[in-house]
């Protein structure tokens, strides 16, 4: 898999290159979806938290070469079932796709959240992402609530 390192974020480099990323994979994701400069300025704030609250947050790049190839971001969350690693965002620019650094990332999510002590760790997907739900089941994860919809 190349020279290809996985690294914690660095706000100073990772910051705008993470934001680039940001409307890709939000309009993969959800197809009605429209990015606007409002929702660009909102992920920025995010991000932002990211600095300011790294008990909470954590993001990992996939680093090629000191380009940012992809990113997961994990934050720790808490609800009526207790604590629990919650994977935000994992992208991957459309080269490194289906290569298996996707699994790369998640790894590095699963040691992280062991190390907290943290018990579970959970996501949503896409049901139409089947690269995106392959790379999960393959990981281990089941589906444990659906979210549904009908048009009207
Ligand atoms: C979803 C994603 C993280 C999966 O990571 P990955 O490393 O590409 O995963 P894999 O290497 O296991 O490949 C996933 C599947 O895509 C297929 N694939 C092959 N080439 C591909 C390409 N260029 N682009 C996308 N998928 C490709 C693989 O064959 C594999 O199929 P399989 O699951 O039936 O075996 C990554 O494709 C991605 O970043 N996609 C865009 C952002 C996104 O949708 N993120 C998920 C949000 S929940």
């Amino acid at each position: 898999m190349g020279n290809l390192t996985v690294r914690p974020y660095r706000p100073a480099t990772d910051f705008r290159a993470i934001l680039d990323c940001q409307c890709d994979l939000y309009e993969l994701n959800f197809p009605r979806f429209v990015c606007t400069p409002d929702f660009v300025a909102e992920q920025a704030g995010r991000l932002r938290q990211v600095q300011r609250r790294p008990y909470e947050h954590q993001i990992f790049v996939l680093d090629d070469a000191g380009t940012l190839a992809g990113f997961v971001w994990v934050a720790i969350r808490m609800d009526l079932q207790g604590v629990f690693g919650s994977v935000d965002q994992v992208y991957l620019k459309p080269a490194y796709r289906g290569q298996g650094y996707g699994a790369l990332l998640m790894e590095a999510v699963h040691r992280h959240l062991k190390t907290l002590g943290v018990a579970y760790v959970r996501l949503y997907v896409t049901e139409s992402n089947r690269a995106a739900v392959n790379l999960y089941r393959r990981l281990g994860y089941e589906t444990i609530r659906l979210e549904m919809e009908r048009p009207l």
